[in-house]
């Protein structure tokens, strides 16, 4: 026990000296000493999970001291979900947590958690943010929430990188459930900020009566009450048709590719309540790899005829809404592939494709340059914003991303593939928002 607690002390003062310069070995140690007995602190909390249901109960009728108490609740919550996977970083392999792009996400988490020797300019970070009492400091507890969401942006491309190239180090349910664990977790710690701010822009908004975008849909905060599937899909279909994500040929492939027709049938007005930044995000890449299979694989034949059609099935059922994409795309055979559990997972082991040098030269790109992306929570509406969450081309994470969102409320994904002719992707999403966020927050 001892000894685990010392290697991972260690290993803490090794990943943040190899990105500060702190002065003397002694300095060092007092310092991470006293850092990670706080860190242990908040990681032996619970995490209080809520439900989608109480999200919008909550922020439905929202005032100044129903405000403050949800910032206060996001400003104690935040600490404890981040220390859970500061905890997880530290009981990495020491090969892997010294990894570049590891040691960086790393970095991000605990100068969040902690007031960093980097982050000079802000007085506080999570774990000692004084309790807001005042509209006003609830204005400024929003602002450094932004500044954070901000500098996480290469969160996921960083993790992604990181654990592809260390996946020769890990065994492969270890890597997948560390990442399952960083990447729910990621998504909690960011729908408590976003809808936080989003309630609090709205309480702005109407007290200045300006008339409300969310008021007019009748959302709190950040869950859409009224969401319907068939708009996801046409909102995702036409930027696939014609917006900078629209299919564009591999890297290797040049020429362009006829993006085949998207059919929606079933219980086409079915509405339900449920944040539609994670709807749109799942119905964009299972969209996306339907009309590329299917685009690809008739130009493969020959490219005579019309393309076939991809159809998405509405169901509302009594408890959830069902939703099936079926392409056909020739199903999921691929020499990396055996089975469409390996589609999910992200170590090399079980899918090899996770080290492509096209999709690691993908990433590299990406955790870069959003490094310099200043965009903030809720600024666009509509198709831009939509745009703005997906996960670019290439990353490679869009299937497991997909299923990480359907299981977080409690739904699921899981795809079927007829190999040799086409790809059915199961979307089932429960619609009375009464399961509690996923364990791993
Ligand atoms: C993340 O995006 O990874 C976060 O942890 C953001 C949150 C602290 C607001």
């Amino acid at each position: 026990m001892f000894c685990r607690a010392r290697t991972i002390r260690y290993r803490h003062a090794l990943v943040l000296q190899s990105s500060r310069n702190l002065s003397t070995q002694s300095q060092m140690n007092a310092v991470h000493f006293y850092q990670n007995r706080q860190l242990e602190l908040y990681a032996a909390r619970n995490a209080n999970r809520l439900t989608l249901r109480q999200l919008v109960f909550f922020g439905r009728s929202m005032n100044e001291e129903r405000l403050i108490k949800s910032a206060n609740y996001v400003r104690t919550e935040l600490p404890v979900r981040i220390a859970h996977r500061l905890r997880d970083l530290q009981a990495l392999p020491y090969v892997v947590v010294t990894n570049e792009s590891v040691a960086k996400v790393y970095e991000l988490y605990w100068s969040a958690f902690e007031k960093s020797t980097l982050a000079l300019k802000a007085p506080h970070r999570l774990r000692r943010y004084p309790a807001i009492t005042t509209l006003a400091e609830n204005e400024a507890f929003c602002s450094f929430l932004r500044g954070i969401l901000n500098e996480h942006l290469p969160v996921i491309p960083l993790l992604s990188l990181g654990l592809s190239l260390s996946s020769p180090h890990l065994a492969p349910d270890y890597l997948d459930s560390f990442m399952r664990r960083m990447l729910v977790s990621r998504i909690s710690r960011r729908v408590l900020a976003e809808h936080h701010i989003a309630l609090t822009e709205s309480l702005v908004e109407q007290r200045h009566r300006i008339k409300s975008r969310n008021k007019a849909h009748g959302d709190v905060g950040i869950i859409y009450t009224d969401l319907r599937p068939k708009e996801s899909i046409e909102r995702c279909v036409r930027l696939l048709h014609a917006g900078p994500n629209r299919l564009v040929p591999g890297l290797s492939d040049q020429a362009e590719l006829t993006p085949p027709e998207v059919i929606i049938d079933g219980d086409a007005d079915t509405r339900f309540a449920y944040i539609r930044e994670h709807l749109d995000y799942i119905i964009f890449e299972l969209l996306k790899n339907a009309m590329k299979a299917t685009a690809t694989r008739h130009r493969s034949q020959g490219g005579t005829g019309a393309v076939p059609v991809v159809r998405a099935t509405i169901v509302a059922g009594p408890n959830e809404v069902n939703l099936r994409i079926s392409d056909q795309g020739g199903g999921i055979l691929s020499p990396y592939i055996t089975s469409t559990s390996d589609l999910f997972s992200f170590s090399h082991v079980r899918n090899a494709a996770r080290m492509e040098v096209d999709r690691l030269g993908a990433l590299r790109l990406v955790s870069a340059s959003q490094h310099g992306l200043s965009a903030t929570v809720g600024e666009q509406v509509g198709e831009r914003d939509t745009e703005k969450k997906i996960a670019p081309m290439g990353m490679g994470i869009g299937l497991p991303m997909s299923r990480i969102f359907a299981r977080y409320f409690g739904g699921s994904l899981e795809l079927v593939s007829l190999d040799g002719w086409g790809t059915d992707v199961y979307l089932r999403l429960p619609k009375l928002g009464t399961n509690l966020e996923g364990l791993e927050v």
